[in-house]
């Protein structure tokens, strides 16, 4: 597939400045990525300048949600330039979360490509401080114009592209969700669709009346077991050994997730994937058993969590941040951010 540059886009590239603080996924980066699906083929790709979409009113996206998307970062890598981490299995959840909504999985080239454009574009756009990142954000959706419930035969795909810091800086208090569900079972729990982000909103919205950060999801077909956070996964440290819930098909397969387990495990950690009950949870962090919690993300990287709330109960972590946490944040970070030896083969150089 060739790109086409847009001159527009450079021009906007050159008028930039980068604001002083960055937050997360407020500034955007001033070109963006697209290539149209039409009669079972992908177009060329274009590089535009970041703006407005025309979208039909009637476009299937807007009525039935049928989009997915994804989030990937670039780093400055030591004195070699920019590396991306590891942008396959990007490629390969969003094949899976397309194919779940009936959409044409982006071919993994296409999806290399796009991101590997706008990213070489912004190169001057990754800020330096560890930690900071050019958030990347793929998305798929359906465009055509037809309120039948059926799938689109018309998609669009583009990358955009946002210089940040960590979603979440700082320890988290999370409230047991024990009323709403993010994902049914049989839905899309472990597909990135927006759809499961908009089930999160109301219980956010209350978690946050409450003096707390985020939702901690119960697997919805038990109510037991814990989940994830909304756009986390949820990690537990108990007499020294690492837990996680094991996936189910209502988790989200998360990128960091899958690379702290690498990690720990090459550390010596002792490491479980398992059902985690809520209820023993939280006794054992009741009787300091569970002596650290963290979530994880590409946004977030490694977030310590200080608290979890349940009812009218609350129930603190003796280290936030701990230990754990702190280890397996410094060696991701390393390898991102190019200090350590990439012995996982995990950085992508642009
Ligand atoms: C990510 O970590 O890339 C996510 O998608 C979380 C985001 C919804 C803030």
């Amino acid at each position: 597939m060739s790109i086409k540059i847009q001159p527009e886009a450079i021009a906007s590239l050159r008028g930039f400045e980068m604001p002083e603080r960055l937050g997360f996924g407020t500034v955007m980066a001033p070109v963006m990525f697209r290539a149209r699906f039409q009669d079972g083929r992908w177009s060329d790709g274009e590089l535009l300048p970041y703006g407005p979409l025309a979208l039909d009113p009637a476009a299937k996206v807007l009525h039935y949600a049928q989009s997915c998307f994804e989030g990937l970062k670039a780093y400055r890598y030591g004195d070699e330039g920019i590396g991306l981490f590891r942008p396959e299995r990007n490629a390969a959840r969003m094949a899976h979360s397309a194919q779940r909504l009936c959409m044409p999985p982006v071919p993994e080239s296409l999806f290399m490509d796009a991101v590997n454009v706008v990213v070489a574009h912004c190169a001057g756009l990754v800020p330096g401080n560890s930690g900071e990142s050019l958030y990347v954000r793929p998305f798929l959706m359906g465009t055509q114009p037809d309120l039948s419930v059926t799938a689109s035969r018309a998609y669009e795909f583009y990358v955009i592209a946002s210089p940040s810091e960590a979603y979440h800086p700082g320890n988290m208090r999370l409230w047991v969700e024990r009323e709403d569900s993010r994902a049914a079972v049989g839905g899309t729990g472990d597909a990135k669709v927006g759809g499961n982000y908009a089930a999160s909103l109301q219980s956010i919205s209350r978690l946050k009346a409450r003096g707390y950060d985020q939702s901690l999801w119960l697997n919805p077909g038990n109510r037991h077991t814990v989940d994830e956070l909304s756009g986390m996964n949820f990690f537990a440290v108990m007499d020294g050994a690492l837990h996680t819930p094991a996936l189910n098909g209502s988790i989200l397969e998360g990128v960091t997730r899958e690379s702290l387990l690498t990690l720990a495990r090459d550390a010596g950690l002792e490491v479980h994937e398992r059902a985690i009950d809520i209820d023993d949870l939280l006794q054992l962090v009741a009787s300091g058993t569970c002596t650290e919690a963290f979530a994880c993300g590409t946004a977030a990287i490694v977030s310590p969590i200080s608290e979890l709330g349940d009812g009218e109960q609350r129930y603190r972590l003796a280290q936030a941040p701990g230990p754990v946490a702190m280890q397996l944040r410094t060696a991701l970070l390393d390898i991102q951010e190019g200090r350590a030896e990439d012995r996982f083969g995990w950085m992508h150089l642009v």
